[in-house]
């Protein structure tokens, strides 16, 4: 079996570990005589998963007892519109603008007709930096702040938590949800797509503080309201079974790597690594983030010599380093290095890195 360093922006690399114990388990999971993907999502057995995660999310993401944890479809991007569909009522609501994924939230707030705010936006820096705290023209009523944590695509995170004066955050974690612990005593909700940090894709967690859920109209259909979900445990409908069930056996993984100080130790460990290369290149490799707001599960640059990028795609490819080609939007090269990469495939890509700019300057 070969397996390669995977540096895809999402789906992306899972840990090895769980893959062999979903192996393990695929036919007859824990000698039911079926796998878990046929066992019905009422019986015990899956209701025992839906309850262990949920148990592990609280304890390893230190998550208060008044947040409810909820698996639902549609993605991230279906938060966009549900968030401001069950928590915006009348109110003003505040954005910040930090790449294409905060514009699709911004764009479908918008769509609902909500008053939308933009407290601050990075699109003339083509999203390559995290605005300060005192560039954030906040409304000090409003229903709440949405930030993205990560900006998949630029390459940019967020390294503190904005004061927003009581007004609860929403924060659209998809890029970096696990990778360090949070204090969600800031926190209205916190979201994301699996497909990065906490699984496979077809299913989105949704971490929300119960109070919040007071607001949602009367209006809304049953399967969008947050409560629905919550009543019923996520189990109101037929939830993504099998990707619940990876993103339990990667919660297990956390744990048994020491849990998310570990994981953000690695991260900056890691991400040093690829960033070292980088700076270290004399202006081979061009970081696109500023360097105060570098994402530690995004690393974005571009190569001085444009006509070089298909070549360092392909001779990385050939070396075992698969998906780094970047986004159209920064061009150049991404490094998606979620808590699943191990510490090597930073080491090799740093060592590929070092030995292709010496070859090609
Ligand atoms: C920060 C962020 N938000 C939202 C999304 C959209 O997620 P989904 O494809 O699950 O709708 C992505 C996908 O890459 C993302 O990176």
């Amino acid at each position: 079996m070969k397996r390669v360093f995977n540096f895809n922006p999402g789906p992306a690399t899972l840990p090895l570990q769980v893959l062999e114990t979903a192996q393990k388990e695929f036919i007859d999971y824990k000698n039911t005589g079926m796998s878990i993907m046929e066992h019905s999502h009422r019986g015990k057995d899956f209701e025992a998963v839906v309850n262990e995660a949920d148990t592990l999310f609280h304890e390893l993401w230190n998550i208060p007892s008044n947040f409810k944890v909820l698996f639902l479809q549609g993605g991230a991007s279906s938060q966009f519109f549900m968030v401001p569909m069950n928590l915006a009522g009348d109110k003003t609501v505040d954005y910040i603008s930090t790449g294409v994924w905060s514009e699709k939230a911004i764009k479908e707030a918008q769509i609902l007709g909500k008053k939308v705010n933009i407290v601050a936006d990075t699109k003339d820096t083509n999203h390559n930096k995290i605005p300060k705290q005192g560039d954030l023209k906040l409304t000090p009523d409003a229903a709440y702040v949405h930030i993205t944590t990560n900006n998949t695509i630029f390459g940019t995170q967020w390294h503190y938590t904005p004061d927003t004066k009581g007004v609860p955050i929403i924060a659209d974690m998809s890029s970096d949800a696990l990778s360090y612990p949070l204090d969600f005593s800031k926190f209205g909700m916190v979201y994301a797509g699996a497909q990065k940090n906490l699984g496979p894709s077809g299913v989105a967690v949704v971490i929300i503080r119960e109070d919040l859920m007071e607001r949602e109209p009367k209006t809304i259909p049953t399967m969008l309201k947050y409560s629905t979900h919550a009543k019923e445990n996520s189990l109101y409908n037929t939830p993504p079974s099998f990707s619940i069930y990876m993103i339990n056996l990667i919660l297990k993984w956390v744990k048994s790597e020491g849990g998310l100080i570990k994981m953000e130790e690695r991260n900056q460990k890691k991400a040093g690594m690829v960033y070292d290369a980088m700076d270290n290149s004399n202006g081979f490799y061009k970081g696109h983030a500023e360097k105060d707001a570098r994402s530690l599960m995004n690393v974005t640059f571009v190569l001085a010599k444009k006509e070089l990028d298909d070549v360092f795609a392909k001779e990385a490819a050939a070396a075992g380093l698969v998906g780094l080609k970047g986004h159209r939007s920064v061009g150049g090269m991404r490094a998606s290095i979620y808590n699943a990469m191990p510490v090597e495939g930073c080491e090799k890509l740093a060592q590929f890195m070092n030995d292709f700019a010496k070859k090609n300057k």
